[in-house]
């Protein structure tokens, strides 16, 4: 098995998902998070998320739990997967320690959703071996693992990705390193516009999500999936779209914006377009 050992940096709902589905695979999790309580957190989410598993025939949850050490700092391992807050300064000061702390053919993946593979690879003396490994939440649940590819990633990385993800029994796609790659580039768009119906009094918020679930066939409608999502990530993904894609038809809805602002964050605030 390639990849024994996997550091996950950052333990909020992608980092522990992605430690959960790693450690379910059989493989050793080291799991830091730099604040206080967050490992625990994670901990408690990804065990009910293994019993509802388990309901229906996963594995058992304490032997996957048993293979989730926290760790209090970066430690060595065989491969890095950071899922920290989509912030460049803080991804590229994660990725600056752990060149440092992992061994040279140690691979640093990222979860992130809109900043350049390119700009974390720089930030490192190994930008061969830095790739994009992004996951979609709930993590347990979706199948989808959209490899991204930096100006820099080797092939040889970018296959050794790619094949674990399929051993995490998800479907890999690759994309290239522009902004928003390809999931954002279609999805927040989206999103945004549903706000801007709202905001603009097309319809009320149940009736947007109910003509996207039943009219498209999504699971779930934009404005529940952006409350999912976290509102100020929607918006920090969008501004990464405007500013890199150079068109302020990217600009975040204000509506949008006026949410992030009063605290209305989504589910993990309690509040965003429904209330949790
Ligand atoms: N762990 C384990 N199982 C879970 C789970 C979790 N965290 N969350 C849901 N499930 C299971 C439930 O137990 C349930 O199982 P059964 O069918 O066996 O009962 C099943 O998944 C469906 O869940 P629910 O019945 O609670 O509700 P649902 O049918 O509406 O599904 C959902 C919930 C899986 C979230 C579904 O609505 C969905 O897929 N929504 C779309 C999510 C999406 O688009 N995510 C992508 C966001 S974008 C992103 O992540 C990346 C980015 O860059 C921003």
């Amino acid at each position: 098995m390639r990849f024994e050992h996997v550091l996950v940096v950052g333990a909020g709902q992608m980092g522990g998902g992605i430690a959960q589905v790693v450690a379910a695979s059989g493989r050793r999790v080291s799991l830091h998070d730099a604040a206080p309580g967050a490992v625990d957190r994670g901990l408690e989410t990804m065990r009910k998320s293994l019993a509802k598993l388990a309901e229906k025939g996963g594995g058992e949850p304490d032997e996957v739990l048993a293979r989730v050490r926290p760790v209090d700092d970066l430690v060595t391992a065989d491969l890095m997967v950071e899922a920290v807050i989509e912030d460049a300064a803080v991804k590229e000061d994660v990725f600056r320690s752990a060149d440092r702390i992992l061994p040279p053919e140690a691979i640093l993946a990222s979860n992130t959703s809109s900043i350049p593979i390119t700009s974390l690879a720089a930030a490192t003396r190994r930008p061969d071996r830095v790739i994009g490994m992004h996951f979609f939440n709930p993590v347990p649940v979706l199948k989808l693992v959209e490899v991204v590819r930096g100006r820099e990633t080797s092939d040889e990385t970018a296959e050794a990705i790619t094949e674990l993800a399929r051993e995490l029994g998800k479907t890999p796609a690759v994309a290239n390193d522009f902004p928003g790659f390809v999931s954002n580039r279609i999805l927040m768009p989206y999103i945004n516009e549903a706000v801007y119906a709202l905001q603009d009094g097309v319809a009320k918020v149940e009736a947007i999500d109910t003509i996207a679930k039943l009219g498209f066939a999504h699971p779930m409608g934009p404005l529940a999936l952006a409350d999912l999502i976290g509102l100020d990530t929607c918006v920090a993904i969008m501004k990464v779209l405007e500013n890199g894609l150079g068109d302020d038809r990217y600009a975040p809805a204000p509506l949008l914006e006026n949410y992030v602002e009063q605290g209305n964050l989504g589910r993990k605030s309690g509040k965003g377009f429904y209330t949790y």
